[in-house]
C-alpha cells in the first residue's frame, strides 16, 4: 500500500503559478522561487533549450551532467560548446570509481546487453544523482510526455516520487517541456540557433550512452534507439522512476 504525500506548500504554490504557463515562464518561476538551491539537469541532447530559457530570465543558474563515462564523443563536445556559449560551467556527476571498478572487473564493459541495463546504470547515474541532489532543494529536467508511455502523465510541477533533496527533504521536480512537442523543441532550438549535438544529424534523436543508444529509422519512435534490446516499458534508467 502507498502511503500518501503530504503537500508541500512551495511546490504547490510553485505549481499554481505555472499553471498554463509556457516552458520558458515556468523556468523563470522555477528559478525565482529556488534560485541556487535548483539546478537544471543537463543530458548533452535537446535539452540544451533548458539553459537558454535560463538565460533569458537574467537569474544565475546551475547546470549539471551525469558523466557516466560511457557518453558518445559528440556529447562531450555539446557540453564544451554549451560551456562556451553561456559562458558557464556544467556541474558535472561522476560516477563511485570503487563501483564502476567492481561492475567491469567481475561483469566486464558490457553486461548491460546480457543482464539488462540496470545495474550499470544504478552505478553510473543513479547514485550520482542521488548525491547530486541531496544538496538541491529543486531540479529541473528536459522530459516531455511525447517521449515514452511511461512518460505521459508527467506533470510540469511535481514533488520528485524517487529522490529526496537537501537534508533528505522534500525534492521538487519541474520538467518545463511536459507539455511540449518534440518539433517544437526542435524549432526553438533553431529560431535560437543553439549549439546541439551532432548525432542528430546523423539519426539520433533521444541521446544517452554510448553503447545504449543507436539511430531510429523513420517512422519508429524516439526512444526506440535506447536500450533496443528491451521492452520499451523497461527504457526507464532511473533518473525518472515514478517510485
Ligand atoms: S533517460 O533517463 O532516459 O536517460 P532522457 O535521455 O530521456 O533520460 O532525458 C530526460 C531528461 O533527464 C533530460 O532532459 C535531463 O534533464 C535528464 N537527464 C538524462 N540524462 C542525463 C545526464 N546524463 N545528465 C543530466 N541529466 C540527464
Ligand atoms: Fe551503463 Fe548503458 Fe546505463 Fe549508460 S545507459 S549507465 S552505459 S547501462
Amino acid at each position: 500500500m502507498t502511503v500518501p504525500v503530504a503537500p508541500d506548500p512551495r511546490i504547490a504554490a510553485l505549481s499554481a503559478a505555472c499553471a498554463g504557463a509556457d516552458p520558458a515562464t515556468v523556468v523563470e518561476r522555477t528559478l525565482a522561487v529556488y534560485g541556487s538551491e535548483c539546478a537544471i539537469a543537463f543530458s548533452g541532447a535537446e535539452d540544451v533549450l533548458l539553459i537558454e530559457y535560463a538565460r533569458l530570465t537574467g537569474h544565475p543558474f546551475r547546470v549539471f551532467s551525469l558523466d557516466t563515462g560511457r557518453l558518445h564523443p559528440e556529447t562531450y563536445r555539446l557540453f564544451a560548446a554549451v560551456e562556451e556559449r553561456f559562458k558557464i560551467r556544467i556541474e558535472y556527476c561522476f560516477p563511485e570509481a570503487a563501483a564502476v571498478e567492481r561492475l567491469v572487473r567481475s561483469k566486464g564493459q558490457f553486461s548491460f546487453y546480457r543482464d539488462g541495463h540496470g545495474e550499470c546504470c544504478g552505478i553510473r547515474k543513479v547514485e550520482p544523482l542521488r548525491r547530486q541532489l541531496s544538496g538541491l532543494k529543486a531540479w529541473i529536467t528536459g522530459q516531455r510526455r511525447d517521449q515514452s508511455p511511461t512518460r505521459a502523465e508527467v506533470a510540469v510541477v511535481q514533488r520528485d516520487p524517487a529522490f529526496t533533496g537537501l537534508n533528505g527533504g522534500v525534492l521538487a521536480k519541474i520538467n518545463p517541456l511536459a507539455a511540449a512537442s518534440l518539433a517544437e523543441v526542435w524549432a526553438a532550438i533553431r529560431a535560437y540557433e543553439l549549439p546541439f549535438n551532432s548525432l542528430h544529424e546523423r539519426g539520433f534523436i533521444s541521446i544517452g550512452c554510448e553503447p545504449c543508444t543507436r539511430p531510429i529509422q523513420p517512422g519508429q519512435h524516439e526512444r526506440e534507439g535506447r536500450w533496443w534490446w528491451e521492452e520499451s516499458t523497461k527504457k526507464e534508467c532511473g533518473l525518472h522512476a515514478a517510485k
